[in-house]
């Protein structure tokens, strides 16, 4: 049978944007279960850059010990269904789509097959690709966090570190939503947006210090992983907690033995329990309570300018490869 190729983004193993490139690969064939999709748009994120880099070392148990296991990577897409495997049942082709492969990967690429019952939903027809394909990192992320590892009290006061992010940016606004009193910190270029997604306090992380005020905050939640707990403690409540969602191998210890320490990976939560999350962001995004911030779009030709950009910490909210 005649092979049909696609251009993908390709690893060739752990490192920065050099090791990034533009493959053409073989198009994935449609299994009996899955949906094949015309990819239109892939997040770069922050969690891509730390995966493609292969540190801490501990997250190649995930990744691969000694070089990257799925050589495509990218875990958001957005998309047009089309072909579908003939036990499908809730989807045609020409179905706008979205949604998250997690470990699976291979979503930076011009077309992906995916399970129907994994992280897989209809696309809002006003919602555009670029928006859609984001939702599983910052807001999933967010919502996670501030639903499931902890669970924020109408009133708390709430500190946001990194707030202008895709993660930061999703947690001002659910945890506004939520009912907090949210202080975001985040460079003075970013005031006003950050301030108009919610925040009803910011402070410029490069002419004052977030931490200096003393019990001022329920929850800090540390979206970029700039502090830690014993610098945050003295502005925490007594029962104060910080979360935070980047990994490291001392905040994974800490976590074990200090309850007001908490991290998780919510990629490895369960595919129901994701889905679940997943729905209630779409309506509440359809409500008008959540918007998805966007930076730059790059061509997968420009991909290592996109790995610069985003390697760079700078970002303000989602940066996206459409294809
Ligand atoms: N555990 C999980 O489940 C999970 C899931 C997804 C992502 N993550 C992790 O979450 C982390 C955050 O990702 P992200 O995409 O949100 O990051 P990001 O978008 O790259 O964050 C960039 C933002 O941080 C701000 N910033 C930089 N330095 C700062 C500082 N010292 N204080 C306050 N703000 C600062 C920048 O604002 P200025 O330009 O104004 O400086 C920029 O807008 C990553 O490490 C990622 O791997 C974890």
């Amino acid at each position: 049978m005649l092979e049909i190729e696609m251009k993908a983004i390709r690893l060739t193993g752990y490192g920065n944007h050099k090791n990034l490139k533009v493959e053409k690969i073989p198009r994935p064939q449609v299994k009996k279960d899955e949906l094949l999709i015309r990819v239109m748009a892939s997040p770069f994120t922050r969690a891509d850059v730390h995966m493609m880099s292969g540190k801490p070392w501990v997250s190649r148990l995930f990744t691969g010990l000694f070089a990257p296991k799925h050589k495509t990577p990218g875990t958001g897409f957005s998309g047009i269904v089309e072909q579908v495997g003939e036990d499908v049942q809730q989807f045609s082709p020409g179905d706008e789509v979205f949604g998250e492969t997690t470990l699976g990967f291979g979503a930076m690429a011009e077309y992906l097959c995916i399970p129907e019952n994994t992280l897989v939903f209809k696309k809002p027809k006003d919602l555009a690709h670029q928006a859609a394909a984001c939702f599983g990192d910052g807001p999933l992320t967010a919502w996670n966090f501030l639903t499931r590892l902890t669970q924020i009290v109408p009133g708390q006061k709430v500190l946001i570190l990194g707030a202008s992010g895709s993660v930061g940016s999703a947690a001002v606004q659910l945890a506004r939503h939520l009912g907090a009193v949210v202080t975001a910190v985040c460079s003075e270029k970013n005031h006003g947006w950050v301030k108009g997604i919610g925040a009803h306090r910011v402070i410029d992380y490069r002419v004052e210090n977030p931490f200096s005020e003393t019990e001022a905050y329920d929850l800090v939640f540390d979206a970029i992983g700039v502090g830690s707990f014993k610098q945050t403690k003295p502005c925490l409540t007594p029962k104060g907690i910080y979360l935070t969602p980047v990994f490291s191998f001392a905040v994974l210890c800490q976590s074990l033995f200090n309850k007001r320490i908490r991290f998780a990976a919510t990629g490895l939560n369960k595919k129901e329990l994701l889905k679940q999350m997943m729905m209630a962001l779409i309506d509440l995004q359809q409500s008008g309570g959540l918007q998805l911030i966007m930076d730059t779009q790059y061509t997968p030709e420009s991909i290592q300018d996109a790995h610069r950009h985003v390697a760079g910490g700078h970002k303000k909210g989602n940066v996206v490869v459409h294809f």
